[in-house]
């Protein structure tokens, strides 16, 4: 699951490990909130592993978070457990260091600490000096956890940098310093704020991270991970929690680590160079790298074109990208925060053949505003036209295709080809038929409509050994940095509900676009984008019973009915969307 960290004689891994809530919430009342035994086999698995079978690790830990132990699991067995506390009593019962020293060659050992850089930093030489110590992990509570996930941070602190000549003096001779700075005899009265001179030592942090999916209302907390400082580099699948006593929950272990180059500037931290010359770059999520890969490209290598909008774009022609969709997996991109809800509700529109923008405002989705106003009606010359109203685009060609088009208004029960309820029949009952399509480009309206489709043609796949729905969506024009990351999930959500309505699984997203396009203003937004490095993507969840086309032509069906469990992503990034 996890690539080997880069460890040196000079420097020192630390490990994290910690479980959070769906709020970050790592405990309630001084306990654990939830039980997930599967949780508690990886924490001991993980917290036990040694390089060598005569190594020991080192686990360091809050006094409460050690009294929340219940007494028969401790001290935790084959760790040595460390623990702070500002109480005179439990540090009295310490052994003297030379006894510490020698123990560990024999048995684990049970100390306390009086502060985290005393705790830290004995591990640190214990380790140095000690061959049967390994690993170091903080297990918690919340102050452990935010001292060491800050340490970071003050790296990038532009009030505390490193100077060049302690870089230099580091670089003769590293080791020296490291005796120098700790010498033995002093290294128990460094001061808690020591700890930031520690990050010369730490070569990385690794973050073994259990996210739970359900809110359980804890009253001490993890702090946010920073994704830009440390990267995914592993990931579980789902794992659901089966209780008697609450709803059954999901969860997943990730792995994350922060690697402190400040002694190693030129190290690129682009996620897209290859990864074998950079073991930062361990891609978690290629089919998101597909989509960045592709944005990097056409910003590289694009050409210059004007469009329709006068913004300009660099633009390629013919990409592919391909999307997994089984296990419910739904690929919504979390290089930045993508909206879900207008995803899922601008589809239930399409779907219930509407193209009345006002209800699709009513649902608080706008995207569609900008092609449905006033203005733009009158620039295109629907002068007559409601606002709002936007001819018979995609909605109409999904249910009414080639039926007489009047207003938003109209009723068309029954009027034209139905594309959406004859794919749901061949489907079901011709599911070998090389004839599964929706072609939403109709050239006898483009002058009806205020946007001639962009995803015009997806065809559909039965897998009849597997069972599985596949779709292959041809996109002749595609923004790529608003509008496909939209385009993506949109198809990738139709070919789940299809796939439920005909009792199918969801199987495979190929994704072809024509005019591959970066508008001239996403440029600067997405060259940030591409320093993210991909995370995992959520799974989708749908309404527990069959769908029918009927739900579908109504208007009861709503976001409520399409939950993410597990989307975590990067922070949105604004684009102005070219109209
Ligand atoms: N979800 C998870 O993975 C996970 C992991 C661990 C813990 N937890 C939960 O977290 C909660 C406990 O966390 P917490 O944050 O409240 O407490 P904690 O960090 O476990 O313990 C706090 C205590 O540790 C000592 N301490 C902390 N920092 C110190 C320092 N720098 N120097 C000296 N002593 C220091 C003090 O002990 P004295 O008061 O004795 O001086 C302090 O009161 C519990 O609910 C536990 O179940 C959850």
């Amino acid at each position: 699951m996890s690539s080997s960290n880069s460890e040196t004689n000079n420097m020192v891994s630390l490990n994290l490990i910690v479980a959070i809530d769906s709020k970050n919430g790592i405990g309630k009342d001084n306990d654990i909130p939830w039980h997930i035994p599967n949780d508690l086999k990886y924490f001991k698995k993980i917290t036990t592993t040694t390089s060598k079978p005569f190594k020991k690790n080192i686990v360091i830990m809050g006094r409460k978070t050690w009294d929340s132990i219940p007494d028969k699991y401790k001290p935790l067995p084959d760790r040595h457990n460390f623990i702070l506390t500002r109480n005179e009593e439990l540090l009295n019962k310490n052994k003297t260091e030379t006894e510490t020293k020698t123990k560990t060659e024999t048995e684990t050992i049970t100390e306390y600490y009086k502060s985290l850089s005393k705790a830290i930093k004995t591990a640190f030489r214990l380790k140095r000096d000690n061959i049967y110590i390994d690993k170091i992990f903080i297990i918690g509570g919340q102050t452990l956890y935010e001292k060491i996930m800050e340490i970071p941070h003050i790296i990038r602190d532009k009030d505390t940098p490193a100077s060049n000549s302690e870089e230099e003096k580091y670089e003769k001779s590293k080791q020296q310093i490291i005796k120098d700075l700790y010498p033995l005899k002093t290294i128990n009265e460094a001061p808690e704020n020591e700890l930031y001179k520690m990050r010369k030592y730490i070569s990385d942090i690794t973050i073994y991270l259990t996210e739970i999916y359900k809110n359980f209302k804890c009253d001490t907390f993890l702090p946010k991970i920073d994704y830009n400082l440390y990267k995914l580099i592993g990931a579980s699948d789902f794992y659901t929690q089966q209780s008697q006593s609450q709803s059954s929950f999901h969860y997943r272990f990730k792995t994350f680590r922060w690697y402190n180059n400040i002694f190693n500037k030129d190290v690129p931290q682009s996620p897209t160079k290859s990864i074998s010359d950079n073991i930062r770059n361990v891609i978690v999520n290629k089919e998101e790298q597909q989509y960045l890969d592709i944005v990097k490209k056409v910003i590289e290598t694009g050409i210059r074109k004007e469009d329709r909008t006068g913004t300009g774009t660099l633009s390629l022609f013919g990409v592919q990208m391909k999307f997994n969709l089984r296990n419910k997996i739904l690929p919504l991109l979390t290089t930045k925060r993508v909206f879900w809800k207008g995803i899922v509700e601008e589809l239930l529109w399409f779907l219930r053949g509407d193209t009345n923008n006002i209800n699709l405002q009513k649902r608080g989705v706008h995207i569609w505003d900008g092609n449905s106003s006033r203005e733009f009606l009158d620039k295109l010359g629907f002068t007559d036209r409601k606002v709002g109203d936007c001819g018979p685009i995609y909605g109409f060609q999904f249910r009414h295709c080639g039926a007489k088009y009047k207003t938003a208004y109209d009723d068309y029960t029954n009027e034209g080809i139905d594309q959406l309820s004859n794919v749901i029949d061949l489907i079901k009952n011709n599911p070998t038929s090389r004839r599964i399509i929706i072609n939403l480009w109709n050239p006898q309206v483009l002058d009806e409509i205020v946007l001639p489709s962009c995803h015009c043609f997806y065809q559909f796949y039965v897998n009849t050994n597997t069972k599985e729905l596949s779709c292959s969506m041809y996109q002749r024009s595609g923004d790529l940095g608003l509008g496909v990351p939209f385009n993506i999930a949109s198809a990738s959500l139709m070919t789940n509900i299809l796939a439920n309505i005909c009792d199918l699984s969801p199987g495979e997203l190929t994704h072809t676009i024509g005019d591959a396009h970066v508008y001239l203003n996403h440029v600067e937004p997405l060259k940030e984008q591409l320093k993210r490095t991909p995370l995992t993507f959520p799974m989708l969840k749908m309404p527990e019973q069959q769908l029918t086309l009927q739900d579908l032509n109504e208007t009861k069906l709503s976001i409520k009915d399409f939950k993410l469990v597990g989307y975590k992503s990067y922070p949105t990034i604004k684009m102005k969307m070219a109209v």
